[in-house]
């Protein structure tokens, strides 16, 4: 049976909403089931409106489902992606994070393997502090978790980032960016097909 694996993001102006849809084509190349979900929006509605990018990008994603407590039960594995706000993430995706108390008492978060992505406006933005306070829950979570480390090439070609792929916003998503995001995917379907036997 494939892996099931939930992408579950944030993204107000598209870094990371770019970034999963490339791990989401490497997951499904590796065989995985994948559902692609997006953190609910927690900003009013009208802050939303009033920044041109951000109601852009809103508009553009619309058609993408809303992760529930019910897709993190289905899932096998996570890829979890979100951008930095003042050195950890954002707060849409711990939001949805903090209703998952009962999902995490009937111990559906536990066994399943984890991998984390994040974006930052700066080189040294946070991205660590981030991708560090994801694998902190997923220790509570009793969850597996499945950094990159320096296991391809392509992580030293995309700034070796070994607690996950970030990217800095604005660059372009080039060969290297797109390989570091493939290796990071597929390496998560490779080692939670391993747990699922
Ligand atoms: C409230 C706020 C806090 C932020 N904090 C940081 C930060 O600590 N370090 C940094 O480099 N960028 C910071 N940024 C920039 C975001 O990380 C950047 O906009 C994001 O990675 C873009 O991802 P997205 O296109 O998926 O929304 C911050 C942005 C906002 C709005």
């Amino acid at each position: 049976m494939s892996v099931r694996l939930a992408i579950v993001y944030y993204s107000t102006y598209g870094t990371n909403h770019r970034m999963v849809e490339i791990a989401a084509e490497a997951a499904r190349a590796a065989g995985a089931e994948v559902r692609m979900l997006k953190a609910p929006e927690t900003a009013p509605a009208n802050v939303v409106a009033g920044v041109d990018p951000w109601k852009a990008h809103a508009e553009a994603t619309a058609a993408v489902p809303t992760v529930t407590a019910a897709d993190m039960e289905w899932a096998d594995a996570y890829l979890i992606s979100a951008p930095t706000r003042f050195g950890v993430m954002a707060s849409q995706m711990r939001a949805f994070i903090d209703t998952l108390g009962g999902t995490w008492a009937k111990g559906a978060l536990a066994n399943k393997a984890i991998s984390a992505m994040t974006s930052a406006q700066n080189l040294h933005g946070g991205q660590e502090t981030t991708l560090l306070s994801f694998y902190a829950t997923a220790i509570h979570w009793g969850a597996i978790v499945v950094a990159p480390g320096f296991t391809d090439p392509s992580i030293f070609k995309a700034r070796g980032n070994p607690y996950g792929y970030s990217h800095t916003q604005g660059m372009e998503f080039g060969e290297d960016e797109k390989a570091a995001i493939g290796h990071q995917a597929r390496r998560l379907v490779e080692i939670a097909a391993r747990l699922k036997g």
